[in-house]
C-alpha cells in the first residue's frame, strides 16, 4: 500500500439520522479515525445533489464521501435509494468531466456503527490516496 498523504481532505456529507450519529458516536467513544474528514450534515442522503460533490472538489476537497442510513432504514422512506441511483449515474459521468471516479464514494453507516465509520473513512482515504491530490480545479485546469 502506498504511503498515505496526510494532507488529503475528504468532504463527508452525512445524513443526520444515521451516518452523522455514527461519526458522532465514534467521537464520543474515542474511536480514533483519520482527521482528514470534514463533516457536512444533511437531513438525508437523498438531499445530496451531485452539485454538492462538484462544489466540494472545486473548493479543494480531494474526495467526497456521501453516507446515509442503511437500505430500508432511511427516515424519509427511500431517500438513500434515490441518492444511490443519483450517485451511480453521476459516477458514470465523472470520467468525462476529468474527475477520477474514486474521488466520489458512498456508504451506509448507522448510528450505532462507530467502528464501521472508522473503517469506511480509512477505506475512502486509501482509495483517494491512490489517485492523489485533486488538481482538477486548480488554476489553469478548469
Ligand atoms: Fe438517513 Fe435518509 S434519513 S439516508
Amino acid at each position: 500500500m502506498a504511503k498515505r498523504n496526510d494532507d488529503l481532505v475528504i468532504a463527508a456529507i452525512l445524513c443526520k439520522w444515521c451516518s452523522y450519529a455514527g461519526a458522532d458516536l465514534a467521537g464520543t467513544s474515542r474511536v480514533k479515525y483519520p482527521e482528514n474528514v470534514r463533516v457536512i450534515k444533511v437531513p438525508c442522503s437523498g438531499r445530496v445533489s451531485p452539485r454538492f460533490a462538484i462544489k466540494a472538489l472545486y473548493e479543494g476537497a480531494d474526495g467526497v464521501l456521501i453516507s446515509g442510513c442503511h437500505p430500508g432504514d432511511c427516515h424519509y422512506s427511500e431517500g438513500n435509494m434515490r441518492a444511490r441511483r443519483r450517485m451511480f449515474t453521476f459516477k458514470t459521468l465523472t470520467e468525462f468531466m476529468g474527475i477520477e471516479e474514486e474521488r466520489i464514494q458512498m456508504s451506509w453507516v448507522s448510528a450505532s456503527e462507530a467502528a464501521k465509520w472508522k473503517s469506511v473513512v480509512e477505506d475512502v482515504l486509501d482509495t483517494v490516496n491512490r489517485v492523489g491530490r485533486n488538481i482538477i480545479f486548480e488554476d489553469g485546469n478548469e
